[in-house]
């Protein structure tokens, strides 16, 4: 069965270096006969400031964020996707501001029964994919195991590319073994 990949991408740049990375993990999955969807959360129209914890997604049976804005077909969407990946930037050693509009709706991916103490999520099974770029290598620890924790709370796999020494727009074309590992990790998850 060919995989279905949805790309959420986080940063401001157009042309920087989470989308080159987006660019070259995407080449690999095609490569591999997937079909890949990149969304740039950045550009995306939004009725809020991310998660407004509401809570109201927890009351409807779909697992839905019930803002009706651009997010929310992204985020239904990431409940019928073999891969989801998140691409960003390392922003003061955290993920950036625009990933995490997106990010932290994913509270409408899950239902939660206090009473019963259970969790369910169509999130489980799925892999789930971390691509960073960052301008050192302080800080992308930290934030890959914040990826990875959600991934393991989810039932999720986890895979992660984490690219420093790119710093300037378009640097990362000349870190050494970029290009082949995001090739690779493309067709791996693919
Ligand atoms: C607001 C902001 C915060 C940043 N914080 C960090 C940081 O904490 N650590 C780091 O190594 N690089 C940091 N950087 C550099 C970026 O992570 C790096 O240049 C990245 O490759 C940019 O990707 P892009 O071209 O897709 O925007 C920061 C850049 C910006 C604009």
């Amino acid at each position: 069965m060919l995989k279905k990949i949805l790309i959420l991408s986080g940063s401001p740049k157009k042309a920087g270096n989470t989308a080159q990375l987006v660019k070259w993990f995407r080449q690999g999955a095609k490569a591999k006969g997937a079909q890949v969807e990149v969304v740039n959360t950045a550009f995306l129209k939004y009725k809020s400031t991310g998660c407004t914890s509401c809570r109201q997604c927890q009351k409807i049976e779909k697992y839905e964020c019930v803002i009706n804005d651009e997010a929310k077909p992204v985020l239904a969407k990431m409940a019928f996707v073999d891969v989801i990946v998140m691409a960003t930037p390392l922003y003061f050693y955290s993920a950036s501001a625009q990933l995490k509009l997106i990010m932290d709706r994913m509270f409408s991916l899950y239902k939660w029964d206090n009473l019963a103490d259970t969790m369910a999520t169509p999130l489980s099974g799925k892999t789930f994919v971390l691509l960073a770029s960052a301008f050192e290598d302080i800080g992308l620890d930290t934030l890959e195991k914040s990826f990875a924790i959600t991934a393991d709370y989810s039932g999720m796999k986890f895979q992660s590319l984490l690219v420093p020494d790119a710093g300037e727009s378009g640097e990362i074309k000349k870190v050494k073994g970029a290009r082949k590992k995001a090739i690779e990790l493309g067709k791996k998850v693919a």
